[in-house]
């Protein structure tokens, strides 16, 4: 019987320098899709998965985090005088239990991979996910929950992948795979953070949500620097390929990427259609955006 996956870490200690001066005084990760911060639906697709307790890797000047994910007191009882029930449900809706988050600091950025070792006290031995917050998914069945079927079957380490243009390749982890274990899960045989353009094994991106059991800490632990100057995960993964089985599992559903600003406001529009009054709105309105000529031209 596998280990259960009962924790997630969410690194989330990025400075946001693509979306300055909005990063200024708000992490990149309260930007809202809609009328939630990116990292709620990060949240919302980790406890979807079965997650009971969520590792935050901050650093400083994201302590709004933190209260995001708190009770505020001013607020709720202000709400429950004006009988506001409907607003007062949603807030308690989306809190997490006393108890179920944890909060460490990553105290230089030094890389993915560093801001994951930062949780190892925490995840302690046993098989942990982790979510990227700069990615959303968009699915019937979270993301996570998926990658928890198919590691109840398989075990081992398990990655989301999905196919990116040829020319995008340099901007992510790409993975090759070899023998297909389900309609949508393969054996991953190689891996390379952002290769240089042309070089890439694959079309096929690491999507930024894994199932790693916890022996990634040691290889962590001793690692150098890699793509960017920076200790990178996919490093470590790669490593532990050479005792341990990783699987690939294309989800259904669809990513967007929000450290770019075309991906943060693809995902306004997409989770912004999922709402019929919205939509009632936004579609004639973009047809109209669309008559438009484009402002180069
Ligand atoms: C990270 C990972 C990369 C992955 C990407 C997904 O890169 O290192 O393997 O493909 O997230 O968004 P970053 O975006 O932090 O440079």
């Amino acid at each position: 019987m596998n280990k259960p996956i009962r924790k997630a870490v969410l690194p989330v200690a990025g400075l946001g320098t693509r979306f300055l001066p909005a990063t200024k005084a708000v992490p990149k990760e309260m930007l809202t899709i809609v009328d939630r911060p990116i990292i709620q639906y990060v949240v919302d697709e980790a406890r979807a998965g079965g997650i009971e307790h969520i590792v935050f890797v901050t650093g400083r000047n994201k302590q709004v985090i933190e209260d995001h994910f708190d009770i505020a007191y001013e607020l709720e009882d202000t709400l429950r005088t004006r009988n506001k029930t409907a607003a007062l449900e949603l807030l308690e809706k989306h809190r997490p239990q006393p108890g179920s988050t944890s909060f460490t600091r990553q105290q230089a950025p030094l890389g993915l991979g560093h801001a994951i070792w930062c949780a190892r006290d925490i995840i302690g031995d046993e098989p942990f996910a982790i979510l990227l917050p700069d990615v959303i998914i968009k699915s019937q069945v979270s993301c996570l929950k998926q990658m928890v079927d198919l590691y109840e079957h398989t075990g081992g380490n398990i990655i989301a992948v999905e196919e990116v243009p040829e020319d995008q390749t340099h901007n992510y982890g790409i993975v090759e795979l070899s023998d297909r274990i389900a309609a949508n899960a393969s054996r991953i045989s190689n891996m390379v953070e952002k290769p240089a353009p042309g070089t890439a094994p694959s079309n096929l991106m690491i999507t930024g949500r894994y199932i790693l059991q916890p022996e990634i800490f040691d290889l962590l632990s001793s690692q150098d620097t890699g793509a960017g100057g920076e200790i990178q995960l996919t490093d470590s993964m790669l490593s532990m390929m050479k005792g341990q089985h990783f699987a690939s599992l294309k989800f259904e559903g669809r990513s967007y990427d929000c450290g770019n600003k075309a991906g943060f406001l693809s995902a306004n529009i997409a989770f912004g259609m999922d709402d019929p009054k919205l939509a009632e709105q936004l579609v004639p309105f973009m047809e109209e955006m669309i008559k438009q000529p484009l402002a180069a031209e």
